[in-house]
């Protein structure tokens, strides 16, 4: 294992009904902004339980945070806030407004201008934030990422700043989400724990066996999940697994690849496409692509969560990329790239960026804009 430090303060407040404890969790004095998406809390109520509990307190407003979370409307946040001298932000929605609230909590103490401090990567002097969580995928109210667009450009980048105070997860405000938001939310689960997973073997037992066991959870409740019943336990299950597959616990000491993620990026940037939309498609090139690098980590994967031991580990690696494929499609979502009418014009220009960054990401620093085209390729 390599040296690490762990520390995640996030307080994590679970259950049916937590959302009425808002007040006693925010100090009583504070200025309020509370942040929204495009409006599905109002239909689903939960915008209703976060106003009747804090009725009587000093809080306003903000609407709009698009899915994938542009500078453009959090400039307008951040103005807002600052003119109404916002102390506290409640994020209430999913890792969107989570993320673009993140950017808010940093871009309030902050002088410049907010595209600024995603281009610095981190910031981390922020006016406290806190989330009621309404889509399990990111990990976001338990992680101090988030991944801002600009839209003018077609650029999206991490940025990095504080946890969360605490975050409110219930899980029956995930029964209205429609089933396509549910597959991008297993997807987007499933690929962080292979992100920090699928890399060498013999790191840590530990890491392998928590990894291995959200795997598990997320493979065995997918059906259940994107059933026609509400069944509260499956999605308390569901919303679990995508915050601890992202809040540090599964990486402590090993090694992390993320380039599924990077390239995904570039995808939602350049076309649109939903986060987790992007993984399934890339994940399944990255496999095939570095096969080689992740050999001994594809074997223990493929026995241990497909159950694949017979024949020769060529053979096994295969049918092992086949069925991650598989479990992607029986999410309902497309696994190649042309499926999704993307094509030449976007792998040249994913690899001319990504070689003009001079990136190189990857657990092996391998990942560069001509291995960035050979994935890509691997996904047509
Ligand atoms: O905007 P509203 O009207 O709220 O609708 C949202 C949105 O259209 C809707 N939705 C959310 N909760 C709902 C609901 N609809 C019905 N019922 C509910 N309970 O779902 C749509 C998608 O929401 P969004 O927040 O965009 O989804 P997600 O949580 O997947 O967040 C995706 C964003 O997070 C970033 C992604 O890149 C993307 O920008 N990520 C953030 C990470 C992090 N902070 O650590 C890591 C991830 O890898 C990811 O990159
Ligand atoms: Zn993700």
């Amino acid at each position: 294992m390599n040296n690490f430090i762990y520390q995640n303060p996030t307080k994590l407040i679970f259950g049916k009904g937590e959302i009425a404890r808002l007040p006693q969790l925010i100090p009583a004095d504070k200025r309020i902004m509370i942040t929204f998406g495009g409006g599905s809390v109002k239909r689903n109520e939960v915008y209703d339980q976060v106003v009747k509990a804090l009725a009587g307190r000093d809080f306003i407003e903000f609407w709009g945070i698009e899915a994938n979370p542009s500078v453009e409307t959090l400039r307008k946040a951040i103005a807002l806030g600052k003119e109404k001298k916002v102390d506290f932000l409640l994020a209430v929605g999913g890792g969107s407004v989570i993320d673009g609230t993140k950017l808010i909590s940093a871009g309030l103490l902050y002088e410049g201008d907010a595209w600024e401090l995603v281009l610095k990567g981190s910031y981390s002097k922020t006016v406290p934030l806190a989330t009621v969580l309404t889509m399990a995928a990111t990990g976001s109210e338990m992680n101090s990422g988030a991944v801002i667009s600009r839209y003018e450009t077609q650029e999206k980048y991490a940025f990095y700043s504080n946890y969360p105070v605490f975050s409110i997860l219930d899980p029956e405000t995930l029964y209205s989400l429609p089933k396509r938001q549910i597959a991008c939310g297993l997807a987007d689960t499933f690929v962080h724990v292979l992100e920090q997973y699928m890399t060498t073997p013999g790191q840590s037992r530990l890491m392998d066996r928590w990894a291995e066991g959200i795997l598990h959870t997320v493979v065995e409740i997918a059906p259940r999940a994107l059933g026609d019943e509400r069944d509260y336990d499956t999605m308390s299950e569901y919303m679990l697994s995508a915050t601890l597959a992202l809040n540090d616990m599964i990486r402590m000491g090993v090694t992390q690849d993320w380039a599924t993620h990077m390239i995904g990026h570039e995808l939602t940037a350049l076309h649109g496409l939903t986060h987790g939309a992007t993984l399934a498609i890339v994940i399944n090139g990255t496999l095939r692509t570095l096969h080689d690098q992740k050999h001994g980590k594809l074997l223990q994967y493929g026995e241990r969560i497909w159950g694949i031991t017979d024949g020769t580990e060529e053979e096994r690696i295969d049918r092992t990329i086949a069925r991650t494929e598989e479990f992607f499609r029986s999410l309902g979502l497309s696994t190649r790239l042309s499926e999704e009418g993307i094509g030449e014009a976007t792998i040249a220009e994913i690899e001319r960026r990504f070689t003009a960054s001079g990136v190189h990401h990857g657990e092996a620093g391998n990942v560069d804009g001509a291995m960035a085209r050979r994935i890509l390729e691997a996904c047509l």
